[in-house]
């Protein structure tokens, strides 16, 4: 059978990982998909390659339109091995091939790959005709490494955006109306919060360079395929490159003997008592991606752990290290928790939380298990720090 044709001779190609639930790390519960799309012009055009190990299952799927060894262009706007890992094997498939690519980009996929490519190497407003059909390279560096850049076909007014607007979501069904779409928003602005926080500083260039774009589609390297809601997906980026907060509060803890725990759910008793959003977990590695996600549009987070060899919690010090990286910056952010006979976790948390660019609030902790006025005390901390983000 034929794949998808998306529109008048453009088809979907790609590969959908329907089981794939660790993204390095990104949890992924929905799967992955590494989009491509043939378009079957005047000239034939590849746009972004998969995952190296479905490179013989992508090649098949391609040989149902087309025999690769008429591929004219192949279009390479990330190199992160979820979309080039194919490009050795298409490379051999598609002999004709011109692989046009940014100078960042060439200069990844020989050190990926080795120098077997035939590439053309294209810069900011170079355009390429595929006779009846034109693409327009726009770079959009570390949207999300330095090589990164979208195509826009202008023909059919499709922005082929490789992994910005892109989610982790596997469907049958390829456009956004097609699928739930509070699953869909949910995984879009998870895609965000995990991937590109780091560069949100980047994201008004980048939607303003989009507006200014006709759109039908936008066709991103992950998940479903933008053309109902692609005002509202532009606004959604708009905010989170903004750093737009609302007074939701994240409260995350690990424990060991429930000290901390109790001291976490009064804390979260406090805080809800303030009247904003309060959400509390128990970290556990799995939920790093959710809490990320729910911390992109809060107002602050609250990290508690008791002392463990006079120091945080291991699984705590991952949470920290990843976020870290990620630097969610502008957020309200306190540390609390228990010790016994000499503290040390309050003293990590805080540094960490100093590292990773976020707003340090004075805490609260309190020696073994809270009693009833420590209690008191840990939601009275809960309810002053609440009101310092509303
Ligand atoms: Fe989907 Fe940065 O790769």
């Amino acid at each position: 059978m034929k794949p998808q044709e998306l529109v008048k001779d453009i088809y979907d190609v790609g590969i959908i990982d329907w089981t794939m639930e660790d993204f390095h790390g990104f949890y992924t519960p929905h799967g992955v998909t590494y989009n491509s799309y043939l378009i079957m012009a005047d000239k034939i055009c590849l746009v972004d390659a998969v995952k190296g190990v479905y490179a013989g299952e992508f090649l098949a799927t391609i040989r149902r339109v087309v025999d690769p060894a008429k591929i004219d262009y192949i279009i390479i706007n990330h190199v992160e091995p979820d979309h080039s890992g194919a490009m050795p094997a298409l490379a051999e498939a598609c002999p004709n091939a011109k692989f046009m690519i940014s100078k960042q980009g060439k200069a990844e996929a020989i050190e990926h790959y080795g120098d077997i490519f035939d590439f053309e190497v294209v810069k900011s407003g170079d355009t390429l005709s595929l006779g009846n059909k034109t693409l327009q390279f726009i770079p959009v560096p570390m949207l999300h490494w330095p090589d990164s850049m979208v195509t826009y076909l202008a023909e059919d007014q499709i922005l082929f955006s490789n992994d910005s607007f892109g989610q982790h979501y596997c469907s049958s069904k390829r456009f956004d109306d097609q699928v739930d779409t509070s699953i869909l928003y949910y995984e879009v602005k998870k895609y965000f919060a995990n991937i590109l926080l780091p560069y949100a500083k980047l994201i008004g260039k980048a939607v303003n360079t989009v507006n200014g774009l006709d759109l039908k589609l936008i066709a991103p390297g992950h998940g479903c395929i933008w053309r109902s809601h692609i005002k509202e997906l532009l606004a959604k980026y708009d905010e989170w490159g903004r750093g737009v907060k609302s007074d939701k509060l994240i409260i995350v803890y690990d424990t060991m003997w429930g000290g901390t725990e109790a001291m976490a759910r009064a804390v979260t008793r406090g805080a809800s008592s303030a009247g904003g959003t309060v959400k509390l977990f128990r970290y556990n590695n799995i939920n790093k991606s959710d809490i990320v996600a729910e911390l992109l549009t809060a107002g602050g987070i609250l990290f508690g752990s008791p002392t463990q060899n006079s120091g945080m919690m291991p699984n705590m010090g991952g949470l920290f290290t990843y976020l870290k990286g990620l630097k969610p910056i502008g957020k309200k952010a306190a540390a609390f928790g228990t010790y016994g006979w000499s503290g040390g976790a309050q003293k990590d948390m805080e540094e960490f939380i100093v590292k990773a660019g976020m707003e340090l609030e004075p805490g609260y902790n309190c020696k073994w298990r809270p009693r009833p006025a420590e209690i008191a005390a840990a939601e009275q901390f809960g309810y002053d720090f609440a009101k310092k983000i509303k």
